[in-house]
C-alpha cells in the first residue's frame, strides 16, 4: 500500500468563490472542482493532449468535458466516459485547517501495470497515439518497452485466427533496432520501433475474438508432431508442443522439428520458414515468458499455411525434390538462374545439387537481381489476370526467406534441398516480372555503412499507415544488413534494397480489382 502524502491547498478560498481552481505543487497542476458539497481533484492537463481541463465544462452530474476534443471524465467514478486515457484523480480531505490533497504517486509497479492495461485498452479502437502515450508512461514509471511487447504477446497471441503473421514476425528486427536507439540515448526515436510492434499487433487483432488453443498436453515425439502438422491437426500438434514444454524442452530443442515442418511445403510462399527463424530470435530477445504463446501461434500458422507447392505453378517442386541426389556437380553462378522460369530453375538446381553453398549464393544473388530489375509497371498494371498479380512484397520475401534459410539450413543441412528448391520457386516466379534492360546504375550503394544508417533512420518516419508495409521494410533491411556482411555479392544486395526502399509502392488497386472481379464473375 502506498503511504499518503497530504498537502494543504493554499488559497482554497478561490475554490469557494469560483467553484474551481488550479493548485500548483511540486511541478504538478491539479484542478480542484467544487460541486454542491463535494470537491474533486484531478490532473489539470487533459490526458489526451494536455490542454487545461480548467477550461472544461462541468455538467450537473459531475461530468467534466474537455472542450478541445470532447473527452468526458466522470469525476465521481473516475472513469473516462468519452475518450481513452484515464485522468488521474487525487483523494481530497477537508478538516478544520482547510483542504488537503493526497499527492502520493501510486507504486511504480501499479503505474506500470496500469499502463500495460491501458495499452491493451487502446487496442479496441486502434488508438495509435494513445499507445505511444501509454508506452511513455510505462517507461516513465521505470518499466521497459519490451515488457509491453511481452504483455501484448501474452494477451493477444490467441486472437490470430490463422496463427502467426508479420506482427510477430517483424518484432525481433524492430526491437533490435529500438534497443540500439535506446543505447545511443535517442529517446524519441527509440519509442518508434516498439510502437511499430505493438500497433501492428493491435492492427492485426482489431475486432478479433479469442481463438483458444487446446490446453491438452501429450508426451512429445518428433514424428507425431510432424504428422500432426502434415495432417493439419492443430489440437494434436499443440498438445504435443505443450507436452514438450512440460518436459522442459526449449525453443532450441524444437527448432529442428519446426524448421522441418515449415520446409515440408512451400508454405505461404515461404512465410512459415521466415516465422520459424524470427520466432527463435524473438524468444531469445524476450525470454521464456513468450515461449509458449509464440510457439502456439507459430504452430497455428504451420497448420493453416497454404501449401503452394500443390498448385500447378509450383507442382514440379515435388518432382525436383525427388530428383535431388546431392550428386549434381555442375558449377553454378547467378546468371545461370537469371530469367529462368520455375521448372527450369528447379532443374538447374538439381544439376548442382552437390554444392549447396554455391547454389545458395547463385540463387540468392538472383533473388536480389529480380528486385533490382523488377518491372515497376507490373505493380501499377490494372489490366492482367489475377494469377499475374505481383507486388514489391512478392519479391522481397525471396530475400527474407533466403536470410532465414541461410541460418536454419546452416544448423540443419538436411533441409538445404527444400530451401534451395523453394528459393527457385521464388526466383522462377519473379523472373517473369523483371525487365533486365533498364538502367539501374543509380541504385548502387557506395557507402554501405552510411546507407544502413540512413535507411534505418528513415524507418522512423516512414509514413505508411499499414504496418504490413513498414514491417517488410525493417525485415528486408535487417536481412540485407545481416547477409551483406557475409557475402561476396553484397553490391547487388545493397542496390536491390536501395531500389525497393526508395521506389513508389502502390497500395490500392481499385481498378484492377474491379476488372478482375467482373472478369471472374461474368465469365
Ligand atoms: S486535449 Fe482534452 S480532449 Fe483532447
Amino acid at each position: 500500500m502506498k503511504n499518503a502524502q497530504w498537502v494543504k491547498v493554499e488559497n482554497s478560498i478561490k475554490l469557494t468563490e469560483k467553484g474551481r481552481m488550479v493548485f500548483r505543487h511540486a511541478g504538478k497542476q491539479i484542478l480542484l472542482v467544487a460541486q454542491e458539497d463535494k470537491v474533486f481533484a484531478v490532473d489539470n492537463r487533459c490526458p489526451h493532449e494536455g490542454y487545461p481541463l480548467s477550461e472544461g465544462s462541468l455538467s450537473s452530474d459531475c461530468t467534466l468535458t474537455c472542450n478541445w476534443h470532447n473527452w468526458k471524465f466522470d469525476l465521481q467514478s473516475g472513469d473516462t466516459v468519452v475518450g481513452g486515457d484515464m485522468l488521474r484523480h487525487y483523494p481530497v480531505r477537508r478538516d478544520g485547517e482547510g483542504l488537503w490533497l493526497d499527492i502520493q504517486d501510486a507504486p511504480a509497479e501499479a503505474i506500470q501495470q496500469k499502463a500495460l492495461d491501458n495499452i491493451q485498452a487502446s487496442f479496441q479502437r486502434y488508438e495509435y497515439a494513445r499507445m505511444a502515450r501509454e508506452l511513455t508512461r510505462l517507461k516513465q514509471a521505470g518499466g521497459h518497452y519490451e515488457q509491453a511487447v511481452v504483455d501484448c504477446i501474452k494477451r493477444n497471441y490467441d486472437r490470430f485466427e490463422y496463427g502467426m503473421g508479420h506482427a510477430f514476425g517483424a518484432a525481433a528486427d524492430w526491437l533490435s533496432y529500438g534497443a540500439e536507439l535506446e543505447k545511443t540515448g535517442r529517446e524519441d526515436a527509440a519509442l518508434v520501433p516498439v510502437l511499430e510492434v505493438i500497433s501492428h499487433i493491435a492492427w492485426d487483432v482489431l475486432r478479433e475474438k479469442s481463438f483458444p488453443f487446446t490446453t491438452d498436453s501429450l508426451p512429445y515425439d518428433r514424428d507425431s508432431f510432424l504428422l500432426a502438422i502434415e495432417q493439419e491437426d492443430e489440437h494434436l500438434a499443440v498438445a504435443l508442443v505443450r507436452g514438450a514444454l512440460r518436459q522442459g524442452m526449449t525453443y532450441d530443442d524444437l527448432e529442428p522439428d519446426l524448421a522441418t515442418a515449415a520446409y515440408a511445403h512451400y508454405n505461404d510462399f515461404g512465410h512459415s520458414v521466415i516465422y520459424v527463424y524470427k520466432t527463435g530470435q524473438l524468444i531469445a530477445r524476450l525470454g521464456a515468458e513468450v515461449l509458449e504463446p509464440l510457439l502456439l501461434s507459430l504452430i497455428r500458422n504451420l497448420i493453416y499455411a497454404s501449401r503452394e507447392d500443390l498448385i500447378p505453378e509450383f507442382k514440379y517442386y515435388g518432382t525436383a525434390l525427388a530428383k535431388w541426389d546431392s550428386k549434381g556437380s555442375q558449377p553454378v553462378k547467378a546468371s545461370d538462374f537469371r530469367e529462368l522460369p520455375i521448372k527450369k530453375a528447379m532443374d538447374r538446381m538439381v544439376l548442382s545439387s552437390a554444392n549447396v553453398k554455391a547454389l545458395f549464393a547463385a540463387i540468392h544473388e538472383t533473388l536480389a537481381w529480380n528486385i533490382l530489375y523488377f518491372d515497376l509497371s507490373r505493380d501499377q498494371s490494372t489490366d492482367h489476370p489475377i494469377a499475374r498479380n505481383v507486388s514489391w512484397l512478392s519479391l522481397t520475401h525471396g530475400l527474407t526467406f533466403a536470410n532465414a534459410s541461410r541460418e536454419l539450413c546452416g544448423r540443419y543441412p538436411e533441409l538445404w534441398p527444400q530451401a534451395l528448391l523453394q528459393m527457385a520457386c521464388f526466383s522462377g516466379r519473379n523472373a517473369a516480372y523483371t525487365d533486365g534492360g533498364q538502367d539501374v546504375s543509380r541504385w548502387s550503394v557506395n557507402d554501405p555503412a552510411a546507407f544502413f544508417v540512413l535507411e534505418f533512420d528513415q524507418l522512423l518516419d516512414h509514413g505508411f499507415p499499414e504496418p504490413i508495409i513498414s514491417c517488410h521494410r525493417v525485415k528486408v533491411l535487417s536481412a540485407v544488413q545481416e547477409d551483406t556482411a557475409l557475402l561476396a555479392y553484397a553490391p547487388i544486395m545493397l542496390a536491390s534494397a536501395n531500389r525497393y526502399l526508395n521506389s513508389p509502392i502502390k497500395r490500392k488497386h481499385s481498378l484492377r480489382i474491379a476488372k478482375q472481379a467482373r472478369q471472374f464473375v461474368l465469365a
